[in-house]
């Protein structure tokens, strides 16, 4: 079980001026997309290499290249869509599933209306994406998802996490390991993080 905090200074850098509130729609879904980079850079850190054999213009080079486990990253509808960009550039070769779940506003429990995955999901690691991982909720049931599917190597990935969100997913399961920008003070009342960005999702699509 392990928490990543990604402190580098860029990273820092652009979460602050995601959580600036007059920060416009365009940009603020490029910090998204920029931060997103950053983070997967460190999540994917483990992936396997493997030894080939070619030609630079001058000689023969041993070098390395990615191989052996697949990928598959899944966004959590609709905030995590805004992360995806980022992290099929660095990673083309994932395959992507899709998990729509919404928060009920009265209880704040998460309530799936969508999943579909790669056939072959069982066999990929996953890297679920969302920008902020705050009561813990979503992100527990969207790992459960993905375990009833058969997969058994999966990591989660935000921009922004609280001790709330992580001391939920981090007790229902311990084999998670979570990737994030920052690690924010706490959870208000309805169950936003503070001081945080907002509803990502809105800020991400522009529809408040
Ligand atoms: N989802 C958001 O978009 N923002 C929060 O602060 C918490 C959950």
């Amino acid at each position: 079980m392990a928490l990543h905090i990604i402190d580098h200074p860029l990273v820092q850098h652009k979460i602050s001026l995601m959580r600036d509130k007059n920060t416009g729609v365009k940009e603020f879904r490029e910090l998204v997309s920029e931060t997103a980079m950053f983070i997967c850079y460190e999540a994917t850190r483990d992936l396997p290499l493997k030894e080939i054999e070619l030609e630079t213009p001058l000689a023969l080079a041993k070098a390395k290249i990615i191989s052996g486990r697949k990928l598959a990253f899944v966004p959590i509808l609709r905030a995590g869509l805004g992360m995806i960009d980022a992290v099929t550039t660095l990673v083309p070769a994932a395959k992507i599933g899709h998990l729509g779940m919404f928060r009920d506003a009265e209880s704040h429990k998460p309530v799936k209306y969508y999943s579909k995955m790669p056939d072959d999901i069982a066999e990929r690691d996953v890297i679920i994406v969302d920008p902020m991982l705050a009561t813990g909720c979503t992100a527990v049931a969207a790992v459960k998802e993905l375990k009833n599917y058969g997969v058994k190597n999966i990591k989660f990935m935000c921009i922004i996490c609280c001790p709330e969100g992580v001391e939920t997913l981090q007790t229902a399961y311990p084999d998670v390991d979570i990737y994030a920008g920052v690690m924010d003070e706490k959870l208000n009342e309805d169950k936003y993080i503070v001081p945080g960005v907002g509803d990502a999702g809105d800020r991400i699509f522009g529809t408040k």
